[in-house]
Parts: structure tokens; sequence; C-alpha cells
């Protein structure tokens, strides 16, 4: 493995040797080439880990004609292992491998992890990232993916053990190891997206603790002047039990924005999902759950008031769906979520008035995905419309725009119009776009690729049409490998960081359009 790395390198080098064109943009200084192991000709550095019994076999495979078999297993924790001497430190690195249970083992949850050995006593972690467990049948090979920055250890080994399935047996197949963002060099000489739309609206990105430094935040300064947490201000995360606050990466992510220039968004105040389960049981009485609301939002709100350019405050208040039909009763499609159930439907007019009361410098907005779906963008609009009528502080609609292949852009068009006549703004705060049909793949199709650029291409035409009433389009993270759709190639860059053809497509939408010869 060692040897294939330092070809590669050595190859790469000797290209850059002899003389790239010079006219050309530069290239990512640095790109370690990926490396593949299919047990076609052994096992590939894989070892048993536990007393357990290694086999190459025959018997199936995921392509060519070997796996590797895993039998006698006693514990979970047994499975496979691969040693990764080389792993670069403090490197990302992204870890396909395949697995299926054999026809005797039923299902079974298999999970990704690694192990770290070094000058102290070992460690263990699983891998972050939508697939690095999944669960697994036989007659049908499954991913596992991981996402992990490995620290300076002397061995980092990778494996694939089980949850519940001690016994279970499986194989294994196309393992696929490579170094995954922070490798890389990000392409710094394209034109800073944010720069393009600087008269328009901002352009922004969700993070996670590790974008706020190094290349990924090389990156996030070049492109993006607005910032969004993706997990660390949600109630769960900062007051996971009553009254204990945990503010410190929060606290981090917004220096670091703040000290950069860039806009801090706020997310969430008040969410049915990640938020602890202390805040409002069932049968909490209606006063306590008042008071359990008013006291996070006071806490949070106000620790960052003045630093927020925007809170978005209540998300999702509506179910994925809302029949169009009677979609003016808002009340009556209210999602069923413990606010709603311990308050009532005042909950959302409880938690804009706390926030504004908190921080009367943030802009408030009310937060929610597929609203470009008819009956849910009515809901949401008599929503608003009577809570203005009341004299309720909402400044804004955010529309998530979790988008896939079939968003029709029509569709989106009649919502930002139809929120616009409201007489408030219009956020995107969590663009992306799937690619449904790559599900399970390693890699997008030039084809998809294509696709799914014209798609951004067309959106952002209708951003900027809508301009004046749009405050700022945000991407729900910055590469795919990362991404919290990483299965689905949703965002603007690749895993290394390369811009992919959704970046140029959203850098000039109209020539992107004009170029394919797309419009009219
Ligand atoms: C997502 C995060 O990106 C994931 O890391 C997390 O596991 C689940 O939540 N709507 C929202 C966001 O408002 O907060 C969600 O973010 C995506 C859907």
């Amino acid at each position: 493995m060692k040897k294939i790395f330092l070809m590669l390198f050595a190859t790469a080098i000797l290209f850059a040797a002899c003389g790239a064109e010079p006219e050309l943009p530069p290239e990512p200084e640095y790109i370690p080439a990926p490396y593949t192991l299919s047990f076609e000709e052994g096992l590939d550095g894989f070892e048993p880990r536990g007393n357990v019994t290694i086999t190459r076999t025959n018997a199936q495979s995921h392509t060519g004609d070997y796996s590797l078999l895993v039998t006698e297993r006693t514990s979970d924790w047994n499975g496979a292992t691969l040693a990764l001497p080389d792993a670069l430190p403090f490197t990302e690195y992204e870890f396909i491998v395949w697995v299926m249970p054999t026809a005797a083992s039923g299902t079974v949850t298999f999970q990704l992890s690694m192990e770290f050995n070094g000058a102290t006593d070992p460690f263990w972690r699983n891998f972050d990232g939508a697939n690095a467990r999944a669960e697994a049948r036989h007659g049908e090979w499954t991913m596992l993916r991981g996402v992990y920055t490995f620290p300076h250890f002397e061995t980092v080994s990778v494996y694939i053990e089980t949850r519940g399935a001690a016994t279970a047996e499986f194989y294994l197949d196309n393992v696929l190891a490579r170094p995954s963002t922070t490798a890389f060099a990000f392409q710094d000489y394209l034109p800073r997206l944010f720069e393009v739309y600087e008269d328009y609206f901002l352009i922004g990105t969700a993070v996670m603790p590790r974008d706020m430094l190094g290349t990924r935040f090389e990156l996030i300064q070049h492109h993006f002047n607005a910032i969004t947490a993706g997990n660390h201000m949600k109630p769960d995360h900062l007051q996971p039990t009553q009254g204990n606050f945990n503010f410190e990466t929060a606290d981090m992510i917004l220096n670091t924005t703040v000290d950069n220039g860039m806009s801090m968004i706020g997310h969430t105040l008040a969410w049915h999902s990640q938020s602890p389960p202390w805040m409002n049981p069932p049968g909490t009485p209606r006063e306590e759950a008042i008071r359990n609301l008013e006291a996070h939002i006071h806490e949070v709100a106000s620790r960052y008031s003045g630093q927020i350019a925007v809170w978005d405050v209540v998300n999702e208040a509506f179910p994925s769906s809302v029949p169009p039909a009677n979609a003016a009763d808002w009340r009556a499609n209210l999602r069923q979520t413990p606010w709603l159930d311990t308050i009532g439907y005042d909950y959302i007019e409880i938690a804009f008035r706390a926030a504004h009361a908190a921080d009367p410098y943030a802009k408030l907005i009310y937060n929610d995905y597929n609203l470009d779906s008819p009956g849910k963008r009515e809901a949401v609009f008599h929503m608003i419309q009577e809570l203005l009528e009341r004299g309720v502080p909402i400044h804004g609609v955010g529309m998530q725009a979790h988008y896939n292949m079939n968003t029709r852009p029509q569709n989106v068009r009649d919502s930002i119009e139809r929120f616009a006549e409201l007489g408030i703004s219009v956020s995107i705060t969590e663009f992306d776009i799937t690619v449904q049909s790559s599900l399970g793949n390693e890699r997008l199709t030039p084809e998809e690729e294509e696709r799914q650029a014209i798609l951004y291409a067309h959106l952002f035409m209708i951003f900027m049409e809508n301009r004046d009433v749009i405050h700022r389009v945000t991407f729900w993270g910055i590469d795919d490998a990362t991404s919290w759709r990483a299965d689905r190639f949703p965002l603007l860059f690749n895993y290394d960081l390369s811009a992919k053809l959704a970046f140029y497509a959203v850098l000039d939408p109209e020539g992107f359009l004009r170029e394919r010869g797309l419009l009219n």
C-alpha cells in the first residue's frame, strides 16, 4: 500500500517537473491517490479482529471474483481490520467498504470503526457520516462509508464490526480509502462566490467545528460570507440537561465567524428534532413548558445578542406535506410536536416574542422544508400572515431548499413570490440538491453531474429574479463527502474540494444555461 502511494506521488512530482502548461490554472498541490482493495490477489493486508477466521473466497463478490469472508465471530467487535501505517496525520480520510451477511446470518447492522495506537493506550472511534452504520441483508451488497480526520498516531486501523449480531458471518469487498478534503489545496484562483452576489444577497454555508480551521476554512472565507452551525446551536447541543448550557463549540464557531467579518446565522431555537427530551416530555403542564421554552431562548439569544444576524426561531412546525385543500387553516395542519403538545399552537408566537426580547437586533425567521410544495406553502403563508397581523416580530421566511432532481423550479419561484406578498424577506437556508440515481455509488457520473448543475443554474436564475426579496442563499455544507446527504452528492464541491459543475452553474447561471442552449 505504502508503495502504491509513493509511486503515485512520485509520478505526480515527475509530471510537475516536466513543466505544466503555464497558462493553465494551478492544480491543487498534493493529491494523494485513492487506493482500492478487492481481494482478487490475497487478503490485501486485512487481519482478523479477535479470535475469528478471515478467508478469501469466491463464493460471493461485489466486483471481480473474490471477497473476504469473516467467520467464527463471538462478539460484535470481532471482524476484519486493516492497518493504515501510512495514513497522513491530521488528514481527513474517506473510507468505503461493501458488506453482506452470509445467508444464515439474517439482517445485520454493521459499523465502520477505527482504532488508534500510539504513545498512549489504544482508543477507538466510530466513523462519522450518514452511512458509517448500516443494516444489510443477504443477497444485496451494502455500502458502509465514513469520513474521519486521523490524528497523529503511529497506526490507524480501520475495521468492520457489528451491532447486536455477535456471531453473524459476513463478506466484505471493494475497500476504498482516500484522503479527503483537508489533504487538498482548494482552487483559490476561482472567483469568489460571495463577491459575485455581494450586491444581491449573502452566500452562506453550514459548518461543523472541523470546518473552522485549515484548508476548509480558507475555502469558506474565499466563497462564503454567512455561516450557520450545522448542529452546534441546536437545543440538544446547547442545553442537554436543564440549566446546564454547553456553549463552547457554539462560541468557537460564532467568534471565528464574526472575527472574520462573516454573518452568523443562529440555528435553531424551537424544534421537535435535536432537542433534549427533558424540555417538554408528554404531560408537561403548559406553564412549565412555556417557562422551559422561554428560558432556553432567553439564555441563548441574549448571550449572542448583537452578534447574530438572523435566528431561525422556529424550525419545521409543519409536517412534510400539507393537503392543499384546507391549507389555509394553518392550526389544523401543524406538525404534532412536543411543543405543540405541551403548549398549544401559540408556542410559535411565544418563541418569536421571546427571541425578540432577548435579542432585539437579530432578524427572526420561520424556517421549514418542502416549502415549494403548494399545500405547505399556503399553510406557512397563512400562519405568518396572521402572526404579522398580531404584531409578532417575524422578519422572514427560510426555505430550507433540500431539493432533489424532481424539484420543479416553477414551484420554487411560486413560493418565493407568494412569501414576498407578506412583505418580509425570503432566505434559502439549507440549499442542496441530491442525485437519487447515484444512491450507493462511489462516484457521480458525468451525466448526473451535468443534470444537477443545470438544476442549480435554473434555481439560481430564480433567486436572481427575486433578488429584491432574497436576503441570503445558504448551502447546507461544503463538499459532497461531508454532507449530511453524502450518499447523494448534493453540494458544489467534490470530496477533494475541487469545484463541481454545480459550482460553475451557480457562479454564472445565465452563461451556464446559454452555453447549453437552455435559455429561452
Ligand atoms: C442536519 C445536520 O446537517 C446533520 O448533521 C444532523 O445529523 C441532522 O440535522 N433541517 C434542518 C437541519 O433544519 O438542522 C438539519 O441538519 C437538516 C434538515
